[in-house]
């Protein structure tokens, strides 16, 4: 997954769920081949592998259990994601937060298996500290941001400042995204320009009423 990149999370919204996800994948997967812009997706796991089968973009799990093969009925098994499609997962979204054993365990696993870590922090603290779970990409989303109008890079510059300082000082490979309330191509330029490598989007674009113009205008932002 090169940067900079827009990782698209489809969440579990009505737009992003069975034939809609499979079209808005297929917008994303377009407009990157037109652009050259990097995008990804990250989809529901009941959904990776019809997803990973018609387009060539990375797709991404969007959480995973650090489980080995066995009895662990409803939870998600790191080797079914992969082989399913998935090259990366989501772990620790706000929506779905973990302690820090577990969210260590699910990193180590996700490794093992070579699948590429994207996990989310609320803030530069919370970032630091899980930098040194040497994850490949750490995403921070201010939480009470997350769904509304006003982006990090407006509404908290300095959250993402503060957070690339933090991660490039514990391990610089790290990638750093930012997310949360991200909606137009200045937002994600103001990101690029604090530092961020991409971004997290979720409502954005999911619930856009045009969605392919929605993705144009972020890469407008991402490539200009
Ligand atoms: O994972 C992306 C995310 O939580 C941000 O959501 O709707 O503010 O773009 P949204």
């Amino acid at each position: 997954m090169k940067t900079p990149i827009i990782i698209v999370n489809f969440k579990t919204y009505n737009e992003s769920t069975g034939e809609n996800s499979l079209n808005l994948a297929k917008i994303c997967d377009k407009l990157s081949k037109q652009t050259q812009a990097s995008i990804a997706v990250a989809v529901q796991t009941a959904e990776i592998n019809k997803i990973s089968e018609s387009i060539s973009i990375p797709v991404l799990s969007q959480h995973i259990d650090p489980i080995t093969p066995g009895r662990n009925t409803g939870f998600i098994l790191p080797e079914s994601v992969k082989q399913a499609g998935a090259k990366a997962t989501i772990i620790n979204h706000s929506e779905h937060r973990l302690d820090f054993e577990t969210l260590k365990q699910s990193i180590e696993k996700a490794k093992q298996i070579n699948l590429k870590v994207v996990a989310c922090a609320k803030d530069a603290d919370d970032a630091k500290k899980i930098a040194s779970l040497n994850p490949d990409f750490i995403a921070v989303e201010p939480p009470e941001l997350i769904g509304g109008d006003i982006s990090v890079s407006t509404a908290k510059p300095e959250v993402i400042e503060d957070s690339v300082k933090a991660i490039k000082s514990v391990n610089p490979d790290i990638k750093v995204l930012c997310g949360a309330g991200v909606k137009n191509s200045d937002d994600v330029r103001k990101a690029i320009e604090l530092g961020s490598q991409g971004i997290l989007v979720a409502s954005g674009i999911v619930k856009a009423e045009n969605q392919e113009q929605a993705i144009k205008d972020l890469i407008n932002g991402l490539i200009s």
